[in-house]
């Protein structure tokens, strides 16, 4: 039973105001919802009232104050009809009862580590009462929120604080009132025991705002980097978009038991609190760099998701996509924007290429779903932010502004489309963008076939394109802008060409020629500077051309391509024929060397991208079919040898140049991160040509580490080498972290992702270590999403023991969170590109989770795409 775009009306009811009155209890909390409706006027007149409910059980339902006669309306677990509703405006009063410590599935109201929270998004809202749960439909909410004063002192609400006090023996509550009309999958409410810091933030338009950031008892410490991190992002907020924050009061609350990262719940964002918590000891420079982000994320969807969202889920893109984009230029400006762009980029390849590549794939804007929750994807999100990119990249910087400047101004308030978001910018550039509309629409990663050809006597220069959607021949062409430059021996050449405007070309016929004029000698092309379309490049290009762009080209992105691209190349080719080319593996070397002689030190981040080779994964994506991962394996660990032998000099000097001083005060800032780093992946390289210096000083990092960062790095690198040093350093990191279970997920993942055989044998041990659970996500992640996502080698195992954990995961984890299950299923989205050995054993394990009673929408919904596509 799927849902189709095409099949979208508007609701034939309206709800204007919801008055809750929520009695919180362990197992059995009163809802009382007073909802104000009317019919639309865009409805159908007399149509039944049919309220979405899922799980629930009423207890009391009033019609304008008088009880409802049991012949007037029907009532199930999932849907509540009133067969003839008045004609003009009414009042329900719903009453239900639930159990939010039953609530395993983490939507709707649930307990986590005894704190009441919610997750309403997409339709979790209707676990709590009947509703109206479609984001078209926006009302305001006033909430009173009662609890027992000691099992929860803190309550909060969406909007601001109004009023609070006692309620009878041992019990207090608070009113709270958001004066937004919102989707009733934006509402929120937590009660509990919290630690919390504040500060104030003033906006541009002169409101004081109280910011805080809610964490379990004794945490508070760990909560300032996330509250510093709110602020930043209002700023930058209102100075880049012209947004300012609209309620007196934003909060965050981050709990331990959450599906996704995070959630927008208007003023009340909750957080899975491995994106809050961080404190020199326990995060990473990723993490906080992670926190940084996704704190800005949801703060950002205030504008775009809030103010102005979604008609339907159909259009999730519309903010989720748009969201991304922004706090991936908010990072940007945060820290190094090469150095993020290049990160951006290995998500999607990572991520969203091959799920646009294999069964699962779907266009931005999806047609038609089983189970919304499933199209929380990185084709939504991150190609969605894509578009939004390119979009700016064809208008320009200040006309892109315009356009957001009136898509805000149209759309204020209102639930809208993408059709709505484009008129924006058609209006502001003047510009018919309906053939731009396609990315939309198209699923698939476009390729885009490039050649180029110098005549000497002319002195001039061609490129042609060629763009083209595998398996879509006859699909009409994509508006691709393709930022570039010509390249020459000694640095980056004067380009002219009247159909290159502001350094970019845009691609719209299915194939097209440009000609540059005044080309003294022939030149490198660099394309798709900074990444600027989401297409795969096919160009023939020798190393020693793609080895001149990284030595001189203007554009970091492209620097860091070329060396990527060389990489890629002798992986493939190593992969393919058994043996590393080994003259072309010397040749890299030595370019790398000259890079890292002159510049390393200079930009230790953007140094230790370079030296940070495709992923085994990211090969498999590349050669696309009849995949053998052992083979690659072995590719990859080949030129990881070959550049350790020959740069090992290299690589020691860098990490004595590093080092910090002694007593260098931490700092998560970008520059120190990048040192951190070069230093590590340093280390990393010499691993493979000199076990035991690299366990030697592996060791010595381990015990001296001040950080997170250089601790975790130290035990990545034992812990790739059997034998004693691996079991106790691994043993003795469990030890000092037994308390902390964020940090012992890294220590899960880490034995999770250790190529060997006898790694689905340690994840069953790991699976009883007191830290995991089955029903805490992060753990399951941690352990289980680790090794489907980062060990191809024994995930893929030809005798099919890494599958048969992965499917036991999945069936056992149905049962208490489908959510979390079908996405622990998504690991098998690749598996038609294997070779047929791995295929057959691929398919019947999928066809056994199929044989299994009683699988959930979620899980059903992946299995059955996976299986047909
Ligand atoms: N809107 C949230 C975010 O992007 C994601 C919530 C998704 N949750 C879900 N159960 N589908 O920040
Ligand atoms: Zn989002």
């Amino acid at each position: 039973i799927a849902t189709r775009l095409e099949d979208y009306r508007p609701s034939d009811y309206l709800i204007e105001t919801v008055a809750l009155d929520v009695a919180l209890h362990p197992t059995a909390t009163r809802v009382r919802a007073e909802i104000r409706l009317r019919p639309n006027p865009d409805g159908r007149a007399g149509a039944p009232l049919v309220l979405d409910g899922d799980d629930l059980t009423l207890t009391d339902l009033r019609l304008d104050g008088t009880p409802l006669a049991a012949d007037a309306y029907t009532v199930t677990p999932s849907t509540l009809t009133l067969t003839h509703p008045p004609a003009g405006a009414f009042t329900l009063t719903i009453e239900t009862e639930i159990d939010p410590t039953a609530n395993t599935k983490l939507m709707g109201l649930y307990r986590s580590n005894g704190v009441y929270c919610t997750q309403c998004e997409a339709d979790g809202f209707r676990r709590i009462t009947y509703f109206l749960d479609r984001p078209d439909v926006m009302a305001v909410y006033r909430t009173r929120i009662e609890a027992d004063q000691t099992e929860a002192p803190v309550l909060l609400g969406n909007g601001n604080p109004m009023e609070a006090g006692e309620a009878g023996p041992g019990r207090h509550y608070a009113i709270w009132h958001d004066p937004h009309p919102k989707p009733a999958y934006l509402f929120a409410l937590v009660g509990g025991r919290l630690d919390h810091v504040q500060r104030d933030f003033t906006t541009s338009e002169g409101r004081r705002v109280t910011l805080a950031v809610y964490v379990e008892p004794g945490k508070a410490a760990r909560a300032d980097y996330a509250l510093e991190a709110v602020a930043r992002a209002m700023a930058w907020d209102e100075t880049v978009f012209g947004r300012a924050y609209d309620l007196d009061v934003f909060n965050v609350v981050a709990v331990s038991d959450f599906n996704m990262g995070a959630m927008e719940n208007k003023g009340l964002n909750i957080f899975n609190d491995r994106y809050v918590l961080a404190s020199p000891e326990t995060a990473t420079d990723a993490d906080y760099a992670a926190i940084e982000a996704i704190i800005a994320h949801e703060y950002f969807h205030n504008w775009t998701g809030n103010r102005i969202t979604c008609r339907d889920w159909f259009q999730l893109c519309l903010k989720e996509g748009l969201t991304v984009f922004r706090d991936q230029e908010f990072s940007s400006d945060m820290r190094s924007r090469a150095v993020h762009r290049i990160g951006e980029v290995r998500t999607l390849r990572a991520r969203q290429f091959p799920e646009d590549a294999g069964p699962l794939a779907h266009p931005v804007r999806p047609r038609q779903y089983a189970e919304i929750n499933n199209f929380y994807t990185a084709t939504v999100y991150e190609k969605g932010a894509e578009i939004v990119r390119m979009l700016r990249t064809l208008l320009g910087a200040q006309t892109f502004r315009a356009g957001m400047d009136r898509y805000f101004a149209d759309n204020d308030g209102r639930a809208a489309t993408v059709e709505d978001f484009l008129a924006a910018f058609a209006v502001a550039s003047g510009r018919d963008l309906d053939a731009f509309a396609r990315w939309y629409e198209r699923p698939g990663t476009p390729r885009v076939a490039v050649q180029g050809a110098y005549d000497a006597d002319a002195r001039s220069y061609r490129l042609t394109f060629r763009q083209s959607l595998p398996g879509a021949p006859d699909s009409p062409p994509l508006t691709i802008p393709v930022s570039l430059g010509l390249v020459g021996s000694d640095g980056p050449l004067a380009v002219v060409c009247d159909r290159v405007r502001d350094g970019v070309f845009v691609l719209e016929r299915a194939s097209d020629t440009l000609t540059f004029t005044d080309v003294a000698t022939p030149p490198v092309p660099s394309l798709f500077r900074g990444f600027s379309a989401p297409v795969r490049i096919e160009m023939d290009m020798a190393d020693a051309d793609r080895l001149v762009l990284l030595r001189h080209d203007s554009d970091p992105f492209n620097r860091w391509q070329a060396s990527q691209s060389v990489a890629m190349r002798l992986l493939v080719q190593g992969t393919r024929s058994g043996v590393l080319p080994k003259e072309a593996a010397e040749a890299f070397a030595a370019a790398l060397a000259a890079f890292l002689d002159g510049e390393a030190l200079a930009d230790p981040a953007f140094a230790a991208l370079v030296l940070a080779l495709p992923s085994e994964a990211d090969v498999a994506n590349e050669i696309g079919a009849e995949i053998d991962p052992d083979a690659i394996h072995r590719a990859r660990h080949d030129l990881r040898r070959t550049l350790g032998a020959i740069l090992a000099e290299h690589f020691q000097h860098l990490r004595d140049a590093l080092a910090d001083a002694p007593g260098t005060p931490f700092s998560p800032d970008a520059a120190s991160a990048g040192r951190r780093a070069l230093r590590n992946a340093a280390l990393e390289l010499l691993a493979a040509t000199d076990p035991d210096g690299a366990t030697a000083q592996a060791e010595a990092q381990m015990a001296g580490a001040t950080t997170m960062t250089d601790r975790l790095a130290a035990l990545a690198v034992l812990a790739q080498r059997p034998g004693p040093a691996r079991e106790n350093a691994l043993a003795r990191f469990a030890e000092t972290y037994r308390t902390e279970p964020l940090v012992l997920d890294k220590w899960l993942a880490i034995q999770a992702t250790i190529p060997e055989a006898g790694t689905p044998e340690r994840i069953r041990h790991l699976q009883a270590h007191p830290t995991f659970s089955m029903t805490n996500p992060n753990r399951v992640r941690a352990l289980i999403g680790s090794f489907s996502m980062g060990n191809p080698t024994q995930f893929n195992r030809a005798d099919g023991a890494g599958y048969r954990l992965v499917a036991e995961t999945v069936l056992a984890l149905d049962r208490t969170n489908p959510q979390v299950a079908a996405r622990m299923l998504t690991a098998f989205g690749s598996w038609r590109m294997l070779e047929s050995g791995r295929r057959d054993v691929a398919r019947s394990t999928l066809l056994e989770i199929r044989a299994a009673p009683g699988l959930s929408r979620d899980v059903g919904d992946i299995l059955g795409r996976t299986l047909a596509g």
